[in-house]
């Protein structure tokens, strides 16, 4: 049974639980689920499933009778895996007491903010941003506070004077997610520099929501803090296996910072999952020595999707869009749709696509909508031209 808002169970509970936002993608996703033939596009991952040299690495774990309690911070081996998966990826060396496995990329983002603000404190989140991050912060009683991207001719633009203005007294840290989930916005490394210069007078925290990094299409990898942060600055950095290597389902992420605060996040884990199972870990560790191939193979993919809804929506003449420079997803508006959350129920009544409405990515988010390209090419085809073709007819 659904506890309603008028239950006197629901009244008794804290408020932060109370007020915890339901997802606008859900909604779309309940409407739509289960329409013979429905395109869905409104979640945030792709359409392959795990691949076989991953999963196997589970199942030998679980057939070798690893199921019992296991290391909070992590296995060693996954430690050591990940700290080489960093060298490879960002030229720089990295000690494995950096590395701490968290249960997906969103419980990293629970205990970094946990670690950072709490009642009375403030974080700067750049919007339109992922629902589940303000969420998180908010849930601990701290204030999310929203600085929006601008979107004009050079797509989506950060201010970072504005964001600099939003800081007050009482404000503990900055979100930055980089590539942005949904925009595709895209900290170059001065930008990323300067916030840190700003974090690093106030004493701020960062948080560096960077699970998108290798989904970028001018280079290898996105520019990062690993690129101009010190190891010991106030950064913690919020990662995941979901996207890179289609685990979105086995919920295994990390944090990774300072080993000076390993204690506090080993307790966090403790005192809240517990750990992710040994078996996860021997398959990530394997996805990240051996995954290179298939990531390549997801990154290809998500650039011919993007190429190929660029190109569709430019021709619709409805549709304002401007290509992102990384993540998956494309951020869009049409014409004479302000109510994106109406369009996105039409859309799957009447040209049978499931896309995200831009409201549930917070105000900045009004008035555009979420599509997710990571998909094979064949099916972001098919979905292009429904969309096109509904918005000639409109
Ligand atoms: C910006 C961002 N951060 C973190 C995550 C967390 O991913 P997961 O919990 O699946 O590891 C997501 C997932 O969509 C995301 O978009």
């Amino acid at each position: 049974m659904d506890v309603t808002s008028d239950h006197p169970l629901f009244a008794a509970l804290r408020p932060e639980a109370r007020e915890a936002p339901e997802s606008g993608i859900v909604e779309v996703f309940n409407y739509g689920r289960g329409r013979p033939g429905l395109i869905p596009m409104w979640a945030g991952e792709g359409d392959l499933p795990t691949p076989d040299f991953i999963y196997e690495a589970a199942v030998r774990s679980l057939r070798d009778g690893e199921t019992f309690y296991t290391a909070q911070r992590g296995i060693p081996e996954l430690r050591a895996a990940l700290a080489r998966y960093h060298e490879r990826t960002y030229g720089r060396s990295f000690v494995e007491e950096r590395f701490f496995v968290t249960g997906g990329g969103m419980q990293a983002i629970q205990i970094a903010a946990r670690m950072v603000a709490g009642p009375g404190d403030e974080v700067l989140v750049p919007t339109p941003a992922w629902p589940n991050i303000t969420a998180a912060i908010a849930i601990n009683g701290a204030a999310p506070v929203e600085v929006p991207l601008s979107f004009g001719n050079d797509g989506w633009t950060l201010d970072l004077d504005r964001l600099f203005a939003a800081a007050t007294g009482r404000t503990k840290g900055i979100f930055i997610n980089s590539p942005s989930n949904p925009t595709g916005w895209t900290a170059t490394a001065d930008e990323l520099r300067a916030i840190l210069a700003f974090a690093r007078t106030r004493g701020l925290f960062i948080i560096a929501d960077e699970v998108y990094h290798r989904f970028y299409y001018a280079g290898a990898r996105a520019p990062s803090f690993h690129d101009v942060a010190e190891p010991e600055d106030r950064i913690l950095y919020v990662n995941t296996f979901s996207k890179n290597w289609a685990m979105t389902g086995w919920r295994i992420g990390w944090l990774s910072t300072s080993p000076a605060l390993g204690q506090t996040i080993e307790n966090l884990v403790q005192y809240s999952t517990s750990g992710v199972a040994t078996f996860m870990q021997r398959a990530a560790t394997v996805a990240l020595d051996e995954g290179d191939p298939f990531l390549n193979l997801q990154v290809d993919r998500a650039r011919t999707g993007r190429d190929i809804v660029c190109a569709g929506l430019a021709r619709s003449g409805r549709a304002r869009v401007s290509e992102p420079a990384g993540a998956f997803y494309l951020f869009f508006a049409v014409d004479g749709e302000d109510d994106t959350r109406a369009l996105a129920l039409r859309l799957v009544d009447e040209a049978n696509i499931g896309l995200a409405p831009g409201t549930a990515f917070g105000t900045a988010g009004n008035g555009f909508m979420r599509l997710c390209f990571a998909s094979r090419p064949e099916r972001i085809e098919e979905a292009t031209g429904r969309l096109v073709a509904w918005l000639r007819k409109g």
